[in-house]
């Protein structure tokens, strides 16, 4: 830094110097000009008026009188004085000051004789710089003397002089001033940020940042500043990965990370490529006025699938349901996210209004939903609805089509209740194409199933598929049931797999997870730093606790929000000590609330948290803070972080992944986690507070237990649910399913000689 100043300040003072030299010298010249020019000028005058009179007296007059004369016209400003010569260039008169300088006729004086023209020369007189102007002097067209006038220009020299005097003052404040305005410049908006964000990345280079959120403020290089945060979260990643590797190697564990899960897929596709089909896209473009933003939708599906398709460079096909989504894709409706850093291809595809009232809203969410969720809400089955659900099936289909149109055996991930026909409609038409569909949702048994009038439809499209992934064995077992009571086929129990048409599809658990990163930096495990964030959310939201719980859910009828809400009334109720002390936040982004069931929903959940509220608060403190809107991953960690304990609730659920990004949000090993049994992470998290949401007083009695338990309790209960986590982590549920569906053979006739074959050999 010291040599780049001491470059800039010598260019600075070379450059203004020679900028300002060059100005002056053209400055000086023509000023030079200027006034040779006058003093030309003024001796033309002079001289012509002179030689009038002198001519005019020059046969009548003696020397005497010419003398007189030319004293008369001798006394002008910067004249030295003026002489008559005679033909022959004798002196016939001359101002007395002249006399000292001019001894014989300048030669001028006798060239203008000679030519009988004027003539003038700038010269010196005994080291005095003059002007002389000279004339010829005539009588009848007959040249008869000549006359020189003398003016001293020794003024012009000290004017010249002046000029640069200034000019060498003037650079020498200049130069001054810019340097030092320069140099402010370099230290504040150069040498500071750069400082800062050589200091940050020394920090992050040691470890001792982690976070994006923690990265100084570059100032002038603020472009650079998201490339910087990128890169900084690479190098966190690769370092995450390589300590995974290392802790992996010495306990001989076989941890699932994202590097090994590319590689894994890598020698799985073969070459061939990976294509997730969704309903819900991982980013959505908005407007907000002339702004475009960027949203990351709250589903689980997209929390867990983002790291799989970032880790294989796969493609996304999904519905494009921002209003500004048409505005960034390509052509072929593609784009290549994450925004920030691109990894995977998303390819968009569009819906009418119609198709989404009818497929989404209504056959999915109205009748799908509820009939999966055995959460006492009617499931509600429209003939029209059930045909705009075939045509968007057929429209992804078409879509996912021409997506793996040049691409030999490619994988595909369908995802969720949107997609049970497309299974089937794609092996139709790609029969080399290894499918899988994976459930998100629960699947109730047979008969709480045999209630939608499509049921054989449904069961038909899935069998589509090689492999039909669930998150819990015992939804595989009620899909199992339901299949063999609805379709025509052969359920092989001891295998989890059917056989029908000669097509075999494996129906397996996956229990879906969240990316695990172990951060091993003392900040993360400084429980204190958990308090301190705790104050300052609080403070944020104005109210004033010393225990904190929260919850984060889509606001849906499945996740038991109006149940949790009663149990922390009762929990108030029973235990008032904990009044003005225990504050809950909700974390609730509102959700398909086109439907009726969920803009009710949403009101009563708004009711019930200020009926609550009312009952208990006081100036400083409520019991209930609902915060309505979606909030993004780093906000929700930080209530995490700052949280006593985390309440899920869920009348029945899938997996729940709230449940699992709490525990991974918690390196400290605090906080606790009050777990429904009805979800199905409830099956791994065994050292959570497992409770009945249907059972108000059990929740309470939770909620005390959790706040109560000892830090020791905490710790070896936080330690064990990390633990299954980390191994049962996102990208080993992607890596088995990929694993699996890889394996499974394409021809069932195969399968059926393979087995033949196996039993020949073994007898
Ligand atoms: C559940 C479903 C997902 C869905 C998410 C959010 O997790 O399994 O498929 O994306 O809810 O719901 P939404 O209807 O907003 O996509």
């Amino acid at each position: 830094m010291r040599l780049l100043s001491v470059r800039l300040i010598v260019s600075l003072i070379l450059g203004i110097t020679l900028v300002s030299l060059l100005f002056s010298y053209y400055q000086v010249i023509g000023e030079r000009r200027g006034l040779r020019g006058e003093v030309q000028r003024r001796a033309e005058v002079l001289a012509e008026s002179l030689a009038n009179n002198v001519e005019r007296t020059w046969n009548v007059s003696s020397n005497r009188e010419l003398q007189r004369l030319v004293q008369r016209f001798g006394n002008r400003e910067h004249l030295i004085g003026v002489a008559v010569y005679d033909r022959r260039g004798n002196l016939v008169a001359m101002t007395p000051e002249l006399e000292k300088m001019l001894t014989a006729s300048p030669d001028v004086v006798t060239q203008a004789i000679a030519e009988n023209q004027g003539q003038s020369a700038f010269l010196r007189l005994n080291r005095v710089p003059v002007y002389i102007l000279a004339l010829p002097l005539q009588q009848q067209d007959e040249v008869v003397g000549g006359l020189a006038v003398v003016h001293d220009v020794s003024y012009i020299h000290e004017q010249t002089l002046r000029v640069w005097r200034d000019t060498f003052q003037r650079v020498l404040a200049q130069v001054f001033l810019i340097v030092l305005i320069t140099l402010l410049i370099v230290r504040w908006s150069i040498a500071g940020p750069i400082a800062r964000a050589a200091h940050w990345m020394r920090a992050l280079r040691m470890g001792k940042v982690s976070s994006r959120q923690e990265m100084p403020d570059l100032d002038l290089f603020r472009p650079l500043a998201r490339e910087v945060a990128t890169l900084a979260e690479s190098l966190n990643q690769a370092r995450n990965a390589a300590e995974n590797e290392a802790r992996l190697r010495e306990a001989a564990e076989s941890l699932w990370t994202a590097d090994r899960l590319a590689v894994q897929v890598q020698t799985r596709l073969d070459g061939s490529r990976l294509f997730a089909v969704s309903n819900r896209e991982p980013y959505l473009h908005q407007r907000n006025g002339k702004a475009l933003e960027v949203v990351v939708p709250a589903s689980g599906l997209v929390t867990a699938l983002e790291p799989v398709l970032n880790a294989c460079d796969g493609t996304w096909i999904a519905h494009g349901s921002g209003d500004a989504d048409l505005e960034v894709v390509d052509a072929q409706d593609r784009l290549r996210v994450p925004p920030e850093d691109p990894r995977y291809t998303l390819r968009r595809v569009w819906l009418t209004k119609e198709q989404e009232e009818g497929y989404y809203y209504g056959f999915a969410n109205e009748g799908l939903w509820p009939l999966c969720h055995i959460a006492h809400t009617r499931p509600i089955f429209r003939a029209d609805d059930w045909q705009h659900y075939q045509d968007v099936n057929r429209k992804f289909t078409q879509a996912l089509l021409e997506e793996i149109e040049d691409i030999p055996n490619p994988v595909v991930l369908a995802q969720d209740y949107h997609f049970a026909l497309l299974p089937r409609l794609v092996k139709e038409r790609r029969p080399d194409a290894r499918v899988a569909i994976f459930w998100h949702i629960p699947w109730p048994n047979p008969e709480a199933f045999g209630i939608c009038p499509w049921q054989r439809q449904l069961v038909d499209g899935l069998l589509g598929a090689d492999l039909i992934g669930f998150h819990i064995q015992s939804h595989c077992n009620n899909f199992l049931q339901t299949v063999d009571r609805v379709v025509e086929s052969r359920v092989d129990w001891e295998h989890f797999s059917v056989l029908r048409q000669d097509h075999r599809t494996a129906v397996r658990p996956f229990p879906i997870s969240v990316d695990l990163v172990d951060d091993e930096s003392a900040e993360s495990k400084d429980h204190e730093l958990g308090y301190i964030e705790r104050s300052a959310l609080l403070r944020n939201l104005g109210v004033e606790a010393t225990f904190l719980g929260v919850g984060v859910d889509r606001v849906d009828y499945t996740k038991g929000i109006l149940e949790r809400f009663l149990a922390i009334e009762r929990f108030l109720e029973k235990h008032p000590n904990y009044q003005g002390k225990f504050a809950f936040v909700q974390i609730g982004a509102p959700s398909r609330t086109h439907i009726k069931r969920y803009h009710d929903l949403l009101a009563e959940v708004e009711a019930e948290a200020e009926r609550i509220n009312w009952r208990f608060q006081t100036s400083k403190w409520r019991p209930i803070v609902f915060l309505k809107r979606q909030h993004s991953h780093s906000e929700i960690a930080a209530y995490y972080r700052a949280a006593d304990l985390c309440l899920v609730t869920s009348l029945h659920d899938g997996m729940n992944l709230v449940a699992k990004e709490f525990l991974a949000a918690r390196p400290d090993e605090r906080g606790v986690l009050v777990l429904s049994q009805f979800t199905g992470a409830a099956r791994e998290l065994r050292d959570a507070l497992l409770v009945n949401p249907y059972d108000i007083e059990q929740m309470a009695e939770a909620i005390r237990v959790a706040l109560e338990m000892e830090p020791e309790d905490k710790q070896v209960r936080m330690h064990r649910m990390r633990r299954v986590v980390r191994e049962h982590n996102i990208y080993r549920w992607a890596g088995s399913l990929i694993t699996e569906l890889c394996e499974v053979r394409l021809n069932a006739a195969e399968d059926g000689q393979e087995t033949l074959r196996k039993s020949a050999s073994m007898a």
